[in-house]
């Protein structure tokens, strides 16, 4: 490399030689303009040099071009002198990445991880309810119960009467319709508001179940107050939320919460718990779930995997699936889509906590 770039040199040194007689035999120009008025770098704009290239007698341009050549050839030299200097480590570096992920394709020490670490499905929350002890003569309220699915299995579930509560009046009806139609409607009723603002007397619950919902809720100490005022004494409160983890980007976070309406305060791991204990509810147990419960769908439904691909069409043609959805439906599918392969990620993260208002019983 050493020897191609002498010779590109000396070429060079012999075209200014060459470009110096033909300046002579002109006398045209005096050689003492020539250095003078040549372009630095900075001032020489792309048009300019392309237009001394297609000028290949002029003087000037010889002079420049040699200098300018002379220049970048100089900097090409230390950089390969300064490349060849890190090679073996670059080589070393490169064998040590390529070594593990052509074999990370493979069986060997990788074949476990295609095996399932057996994750327990979203049901295992109704087992954490019976060790609660919720039974066929308590009264439970599901916060945030969306088209009241889990308020209507823990009524078949345990015989209990249930009061779904969510804020969007379209998820009661859904909730009512369910309950009918699963034949539960006796004991399962929904009302729409604010778990800021419950619309019950104090201690009127045995049980208060708070599915991931927690996202969506600001102020959560007054609002976990709420909850707290609401629960029996000898009551128990289940929450099942979902945070941010370090592994979430700044951008990312900002964007799911916007498409979706989440409060990022109330996704943060050591606020949620400052909270309860700021609301008078004291921690029974912590379970971090990540992404176990995921996991479980995607063996066995292939959510993720479905979700994954639809989010590559999406994001490949992004005007046909707008057109063809509407702008909004897009928006909050494609944040939908994320939240399941976050979660896989582990940019967030699922955690199952059991509170009780009372620590002694
Ligand atoms: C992700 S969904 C979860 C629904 C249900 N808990 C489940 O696990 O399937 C969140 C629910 O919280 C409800 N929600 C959001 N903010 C609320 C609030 N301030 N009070 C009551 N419900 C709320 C939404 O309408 C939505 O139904």
């Amino acid at each position: 490399m050493h020897h191609s770039v002498d010779v590109i040199l000396a070429l060079h040194r012999l075209c200014f030689v060459v470009a110096k007689q033909l300046m002579r035999i002109k006398g045209g120009v005096e050689e003492r303009y020539v250095q003078p008025v040549t372009p630095s770098d900075g001032e020489m704009v792309q048009e300019e040099r392309l237009k001394l290239l297609r000028l290949p007698t002029s003087c000037l341009m010889n002079a420049w071009l040699q200098r300018t050549v002379v220049q970048d050839i100089t900097r090409m030299h230390g950089m390969l002198e300064e490349g060849e200097k890190r090679m073996p480590e670059r080589k070393a570096q490169m064998e040590a990445i390529y070594t593990h992920m052509w074999a990370s394709h493979e069986g060997g020490p990788f074949a476990p991880l295609d095996e399932s670490l057996h994750p327990r499905p979203h049901s295992m929350l109704y087992e954490v309810a019976s060790a609660c002890g919720v039974n066929a003569s308590s009264l439970v309220l599901d916060v945030g119960s969306g088209r009241g699915n889990h308020s209507c299995a823990l009524a078949q579930r345990f015989g209990c009467a249930v009061v779904g509560l969510d804020v969007a009046q379209f998820h009661i009806e859904q909730g009512r319709a369910r309950a009918v139609q699963e034949g539960v409607s006796d004991r399962v009723s929904f009302v729409q508001g604010d778990i800021a603002a419950l619309p019950f007397e104090d201690e009127r619950f045995d049980f208060l179940w708070s599915r991931d919902m927690l996202m969506h809720v600001p102020a959560l100490p007054a609002t976990l107050a709420e909850c707290a005022r609401v629960l029996k004494p000898a009551g128990a409160m289940l929450v099942y939320t979902t945070v941010a983890t370090g592994r979430m980007e700044p951008k990312e976070a900002a964007w799911l919460s916007a498409s979706f309406d989440l409060v990022p305060e109330s996704m943060g791991e050591s606020v949620v718990e400052a909270a309860f204990q700021a609301a008078g509810l004291q921690l029974r147990s912590k379970e971090p779930l990540g992404s176990e419960l995921m996991e479980w769908v995607e063996e066995h439904e292939g959510r993720a995997s479905r979700e994954l691909m639809r989010l590559a069409r999406m994001l490949r043609k992004p005007e046909y699936y707008q057109e063809l959805l509407g702008t909004r439906r897009y928006e909050v599918a494609l944040a939908n889509y994320h939240w399941a392969l976050y979660i896989l990620l582990g940019k967030l993260s699922s955690t199952l906590y059991v509170l009780r208002k009372n620590v002694s019983l």
